[in-house]
């Protein structure tokens, strides 16, 4: 059981009288600020998770156990997000609108919500809300959506609630996941391949303390200097690119060598290579750092103190500016790990790290009331 479900669980005087959703949150093994460039990127959804529990209303009426206020909204989908009050509320008045804009027909919930993905950690808590609520909404409605297509409903949602032009990568990651495994996701034809995880290769995800700032009008920035590069270079998108042709400008230079990282991830992955994937992890944090530019030095000082305590590699993971850092180390040395990196973390920058070890979970659907998950 999930905390989300067991605390939503625990505010509602009949859980079974609701259809309950659960979307995974995600952590990005390699691949970032690939995706809007049609690159790959390899991501794992993670037991963290929004939970939903909805039933049939007039209207769209919701509460977060997480936030205050109560968002009410019409079931059709056609209030405008950047009016809507909770802030929260705009992630789902935002689905809403993008679902209707789909063919849903106009159907209300009245909705209790909690999320386990801290928000602003850079492990996708919103994608996870969005993709929770547009699962409730569909469900509603007696209408449904390919997944791939939930995944794109949602990433437009995102952008309409914060004008941050993202990628497809969270969302689908929360649609796709594969329990056990990491997804291959080539962010052109959106083909996702399950790339099952080492046993032996536990993963980690750990929040640097500092909360995702800047992010909106930075990553929009990067993300115009790639298109422009593109175009200067004739091609639709950097995925196409060559070495050749980036090696001068440091955001195609890292577009495209992170395209190559992922690739080799997901050829070593099945070999158990779990060294050669550390060390493949660590040059991606440093392209982020140097030629992106998207670290920040907090996240700077966590890769450093993970490593020196013995993980076999670790970058920051998600847009940067911020958030948490993703780490791979032995399963035996987990504890050594985080135990040594905090303590020297915490004595250099004077923020508390958090961590957990991700075990990669499925993708997002309807749960039992209160917890295990049911077949759609
Ligand atoms: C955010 C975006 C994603 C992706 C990453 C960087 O998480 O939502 O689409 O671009 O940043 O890889």
């Amino acid at each position: 059981m999930t905390t989300a479900a067991a605390r939503i669980a625990a505010v509602l005087p009949d859980p079974r009288e609701r259809s309950w959703f659960r979307a995974p949150g995600r952590v990005n093994l390699v691949g970032d600020h690939t995706d809007y460039n049609e690159g790959f990127v390899l991501p794992l959804a993670i037991e963290r998770a929004c939970v939903v529990a909805a039933k049939p209303a007039t209207t769209i009426r919701m509460r977060s156990l997480d936030a205050d206020g109560v968002l009410e909204v019409p079931a059709d989908g056609g209030t405008d997000p950047a009016s809507v009050e909770p802030s929260w509320g705009r992630y789902v008045a935002a689905v809403a609108h993008e679902l209707a804009a789909r063919g849903r027909p106009a159907a209300g919930v009245d909705a209790v919500l909690a999320s386990d993905v801290p928000l602003g950690s850079g492990l996708s808590s919103s994608a996870a809300l969005e993709v929770a609520c547009a699962l409730a909404l569909a469900h509603a409605a007696g209408w449904g959506l390919e997944p791939v297509s939930v995944a794109e409903a949602c990433r437009s949602a995102e952008e309409m609630a914060t004008g941050v032009p993202c990628g497809i990568m969270d969302q689908l990651a929360s649609v796709a996941g594969v329990e056990g495994a990491a997804l291959l996701v080539d962010c052109r034809s959106l083909e996702t391949v399950p790339v099952p995880l080492p046993e032996e290769l536990a993963v980690l995800a750990v929040h640097s303390g500092v909360t995702r700032a800047l992010a909106g009008s930075e990553y929009a920035a990067r993300r115009r200097a790639c298109e422009a590069l593109a175009a200067k270079l004739g091609l639709g998108s950097l995925r196409d690119a060559t070495m050749a042709q980036v090696q001068h400008d440091p955001f195609g230079r890292h577009v495209v060598t992170e395209t190559e990282r992922v690739l080799e991830v997901a050829r070593l992955l099945p070999e158990g290579d779990v060294e050669r994937i550390g060390t493949v992890l660590s040059e991606s944090h440093a392209s982020l750092r140097d030629d992106f530019r998207v670290s920040i030095p907090e996240l700077d000082v966590l890769v450093e103190e993970l490593v020196a305590a013995g993980a076999l590699g670790a970058r920051l993971t998600g847009a940067g500016f911020g958030g948490s850092v993703v780490a791979v180390c032995e399963r035996s040395t987990v504890d050594r790990v985080v135990e040594h990196a905090s303590r020297r973390y915490e004595r250099r920058t004077r923020r508390t790290p958090t961590a957990f070890t991700c075990r990669a979970a499925a993708g997002a659907g309807r749960i039992a009331p209160g917890g295990a998950s049911v077949a759609a």
